[in-house]
């Protein structure tokens, strides 16, 4: 019988009032359960809103240094366990170990960031224009959060948002993805044993279209951010919009990888491997575009596709398997679905372009590595996001050509040059329309302390990562202390004796 999980509410390990359950599988192994998990309702959020409303009060007075100082016990813990979250997120979500030990060094690193800016968020102090008169800007946490999460990197992003929401003096309500609840319980637990107190994070499982819902439409939660799909993003954009709701968004991608003639073979092949494969290719910086100069893309192409085949797919906790699963039966139906649009548009399927099976794959959703060639600008698999270990090739005849078939789809996330021209590069980094470029590197390789997120179809403005997400998590305030005595009239006394 497989164990019941809850919700945390108020420190408290809690039942869904809805009294449901979903159930939770390895997506490799579809047989095993991993848990049931509440598939809570509104009035699960309703609680967990007035529980975060009340401990917004209290958190809010702790000092920010101190409050950093329990993020970093939360990231101190998380180091300490690597080993057996990996391998419980991994179980959970399908990519390998060693992707799932990056997500938490990902979040280990978020959390010291953040600890450090408990000793920073600072403001500013100007000179005013008027005599024995102070001016002043500071940061103060806004209320409760509703914070939205992927399956995909089930520490990392949860971390990019929570950690600076705590440290700034929110309170967190947390909607992980259906598919990753296990991942979201465990570091719950460690975040109450870092000493975050009851009620400044709630953790409320369920689906986007109650439990999601519920959040972003409830009055008392005045920010939302969210990761996910451009279709949900742009959803949660028109209620926020009508709430006057703070709202961050990171949404699809369809980044490309720019191969010049060159470039250093070798290095662009291990980038597109890792940047197209890696995490089954269910990353919005996933490398789904690769953009070939035409005088190396025949040759480029073969070698490709000779090292996709020898791929090895199964379950990421054998250490040597190079790809899992994708995360559910749906994901794999949505690949196989584009498999047929490839088809459609005459695009040739040079390699993969199926279901995995066989090999101990039977039970899992594997899908086999996939290089679509011929591919045109415009075409669907050119455009939209599949999210999967899916990548199309688009031939170019010269840089300018690349960056507009690079700038011609509806995101803007990532984007990798290749090249040994430092020319190229540059002009690239200021013409490739998307929030990130590498250069010699591929779409993929974000840091902690450097602004994440993506223009267009991708984001709404708001960057996660660096200390631009401090701006988001906090209301800018303005101070003017004025010590003179009399009235000082701003404006009008400023250039008073000029005549
Ligand atoms: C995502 O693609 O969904 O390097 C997030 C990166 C990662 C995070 C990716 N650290 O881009």
């Amino acid at each position: 019988m497989a164990e019941n999980f809850a919700n945390l509410i108020g420190g408290e390990w809690t039942p869904p009032c809805t009294g449901e359950y979903m159930e939770n599988r390895n997506p490799a192994r579809r047989s095993e359960l991993i848990g049931r998990f509440p598939d809570s309702g509104p009035e699960d959020v309703e609680r967990a809103v007035e529980t975060a409303t009340h401990a917004f009060e209290e958190w809010r007075a702790v000092p920010a240094p101190r409050r950093g100082l329990i993020l970093k016990r939360a990231a101190d813990i998380l180091d300490e366990r690597v080993e057996g979250l990996a391998r419980a997120m991994t179980r959970e979500m399908g990519k390998v170990l060693e992707e799932t030990r990056g997500d938490i060094q990902e979040a280990i690193d978020t959390g010291y960031y953040a600890a450090t800016e408990g000793r920073r968020l600072f403001g500013r102090t100007v000179p005013s224009e008027l005599s024995d008169k102070w001016a002043m800007s500071f940061r103060r946490p806004i209320g409760v959060c509703g914070i939205i999460t992927p399956f995909n990197f089930p520490m990392a992003i949860p971390t990019w948002k929570i950690f600076p929401a705590l440290l700034c003096g929110n309170t967190v309500i947390w909607k992980p993805a259906e598919d990753v609840p296990h991942s979201a319980s465990l570091f719950v637990e460690i975040l109450v044993e870092a000493g975050v107190p009851p009620g400044a994070v709630q953790l409320v499982h369920g689906r986007g279209e109650s439990v999601g819902a519920a959040l972003v439409e409830h009055p008392d939660v005045p920010v939302i951010s969210f990761t996910g799909s451009t279709e949900v993003g742009r959803r949660l954009g028109e209620t926020c919009g009508r709430m006057h709701k703070r709202l961050s968004l990171e949404m699809g991608g369809k980044n490309a990888q720019i191969v010049m003639p060159d470039a250093n073979m070798e290095l662009a092949l291990d980038g597109v491997l890792w940047g197209a494969f890696g995490t089954t290719g269910q990353r919005c910086t996933a490398t789904s575009r690769l953009l070939l100069h035409e005088s190396i893309h025949d040759e480029f192409v073969e070698r490709l596709l000779e090292r996709a085949a020898a791929l090895e797919l199964g379950d990421g906790l054998d250490e040597s398997v190079d790809v899992g699963p994708l995360i559910n039966e749906a994901a794999l139906a949505k690949v196989e679905r584009y498999m047929q649009v490839a088809d459609e548009e005459g695009v040739e399927i040079a390699c993969g372009g199926e279901r995995a099976t066989g090999k101990g794959l039977d039970d899992g959703c594997f899908f086999q590595p996939t290089v679509l060639a011929g591919v045109q600008p415009g075409m669907r698999v050119e455009q939209e996001e599949i999210f999967g270990p899916v990548v199309s090739v688009v031939k170019f005849a010269d840089l300018d050509g690349a960056i507009a078939i690079n700038n011609g789809v509806p995101y803007g996330l990532s984007s990798a040059l290749y090249t040994r021209d430092v020319r190229a590069a540059f002009r690239a980094i200021q013409e490739l329309d998307n929030g990130i470029s590498y250069i010699n590197a591929p779409t993929i390789g974000a840091e902690a302390h450097l602004p994440f997120g993506g223009v267009k179809q991708t984001g709404n403005g708001h960057r996660e990562g660096g200390w631009e997400v401090y701006d988001f998590y906090t209301e800018t305030k303005v101070a003017y202390v004025d010590y003179s005595g009399r009235l000082q009239r701003a404006q009008i006394d400023t250039y008073a004796d000029e005549g």
